[in-house]
């Protein structure tokens, strides 16, 4: 490949999103749509990627700076896709090589497709390609026209378009492959002498062919990539469509997925080989999940690490480590920095945050274990608390090896209960105890025998 740069559009103003937020900010499958489109152009290997923007371009260029080796281009006024084009003419006229043109409303286009595109556009030595798709429902997508022999000759736009080119079901993707030299020596001569008064990038193609350019067309394989998002509609049917590929490459790689209606995995989501996503899960960010794992129903996940053999049932999490072996839920409340070492055991209605719990250890009932170091095979009971908080600082519970916690104890922290050392049920613990020590911290039981019927006795004499 020689050399290629990139340019995405994202000036525009996505009247028909309706919404406070920039369009390509909008999340398809939990990452931003202008996310997608330029991670795909960073796989490609762009030597250099340009991004037009304009309306709310301080929010995105933020957004982009923080996340992508871009440079950003401003249209001021938003005249057009050519005009935006034009915008990058000052970074990009001298060079030599193959711009891709992207809009950054499309974020399925794989990588695949666009190496075809690439390919095909530099084999055939053209000076543009352009990406198209047969859509059963072509909406309101510009319209390719073929002449008699079937070579492309113009793209017009559905508003400028006659019945019966409407009636066309092959439509343009937006995305283009040009000679950077070519496009950039026609691109001034595109006027606005159409339905919207807009540059429409288009239009070039029937430039370069009235100088005797070669224009060709490359074809999506699967028309569902085809789809840009220019509505809440279209964004919930990106999401759907992207979902189902997602889902799909985690079958073809051995992952069960009982409901492939009722299951959500981001893309950066890594999964093992027989393990098995239970309805209701929501698997995101770089959550990486180990073999022969049962997840869910109903396990909300983020960025989360979990080697083999684990099962999370009713659970959300996050930002934590999950060793082999270890059970977890129902109803548990995991958050961040949290690290579960292998076979442990955490039952239900738990929260645990920043604990680090030792192999074997089992917490089974309603408990809190927070800012906790916990050693290997401890016994914390229900209703255990680590009192971590005084309301301005968080202390650290550190728990050792074989350790007894009873039911309903808190442990005010910072405290250490040593190896082997049992806490009685009922105990506030504010100091440390020593190893195998029995530490009771609770007003001894008083029984005072026949007294419920002296009470009453009293009582009635009052009355
Ligand atoms: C465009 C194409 C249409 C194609 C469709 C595919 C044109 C004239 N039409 O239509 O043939 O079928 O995409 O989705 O190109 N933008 C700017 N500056 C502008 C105008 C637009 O940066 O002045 C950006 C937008 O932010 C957007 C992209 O260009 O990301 C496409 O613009 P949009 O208005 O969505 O074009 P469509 O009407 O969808
Ligand atoms: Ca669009």
């Amino acid at each position: 490949m020689g050399n290629l740069y990139a340019v995405v559009l994202a000036a525009g103003k996505g009247t028909r999103m309706k919404s406070k937020k920039h369009k390509v900010l909008h999340s398809v499958c939990g990452k931003p749509i202008i996310d997608h489109v330029l991670d795909r152009l960073h796989e490609l290997g762009c030597d250099r990627t340009i991004c037009v923007i304009g309306y709310q371009g301080d929010t995105l260029r933020e957004h982009l700076e923080k996340k992508h080796a871009v440079t950003l281009v401003e249209q001021k006024e938003q005249l057009g896709t050519a005009h935006a084009i034009m915008q990058a003419k000052d970074e990009l006229a001298s060079l030599e090589g193959t711009t891709l043109v992207m809009n950054g409303d499309h974020p399925l286009f794989t990588l695949e497709t666009l190496q075809r595109l690439v390919r095909s556009h530099q084999e055939k030595r053209a000076a543009a390609t352009v990406l198209t798709a047969d859509l059963d429902d072509p909406a309101q997508y510009g319209r390719v026209i073929r002449n008699g022999n079937h070579s492309v000759q113009r793209i017009v736009e559905y508003k400028d378009a006659s019945e019966e080119e409407r009636q066309i079901t092959e439509i343009n993707t937006g995305t283009f492959c040009f000679d950077n030299q070519k496009l950039f020596s026609v691109i001034h001569e595109v006027n606005n002498n159409n339905a919207q008064k807009e540059y429409y990038l288009p239009d070039v193609l029937s430039l370069l062919l009235k100088r005797s350019e070669l224009v060709h067309a490359v074809k999506v394989h699967d028309a569902g990539e085809a789809m840009g998002v220019n509505d809440r509609q279209q964004l919930a049917e990106a999401d759907a469509y992207m979902r189902q590929m997602i889902l799909q490459k985690h079958m073809e790689e051995g992952v069960t997925i009982v409901d492939t209606s009722n299951t959500y995995i981001e893309p950066e989501v890594f999964i093992g080989a027989d393990t098995v996503i239970h309805p209701g899960t929501f698997l995101r960010g770089t959550t990486m999940i180990g073999e022969d794992c049962q997840i869910g129903p109903q396990a909300d996940l983020t960025d989360m690490v979990i080697d083999d053999e684990v099962s999370i049932k009713y659970t959300v999490a996050s930002g934590s480590r999950i060793e082999k072996e270890t059970t977890v839920g129902p109803y548990v409340y995991m958050r961040p920095q949290t690290h579960l070492r292998k076979r442990v055991k955490i039952g239900c209605f738990i929260d645990l945050k920043k604990a680090e719990l030792g192999d074997g250890t089992k917490v089974s009932h309603l408990a809190y274990v927070g800012d906790a170091r916990v050693g290997k095979k401890v016994n914390i009971s229900c209703g255990v608390v680590t009192v971590n908080y005084d309301g301005k600082n968080k202390f650290k519970t550190i728990i050792g090896d074989n350790a007894f916690i009873g039911c309903n104890v808190n442990l005010v922290a910072p405290v250490h209960v040593k190896k082997g050392a049992y806490v009685a049920a009922g105990s506030t613990i504010t100091n440390d105890v020593p190893e195998k020590a029995l530490a009771i911290a609770r007003e001894r039981q008083t029984n005072k025998p026949g007294y419920v019927e002296k009470l009453w006795a009293k009582r009635s004499q009052q009355k």
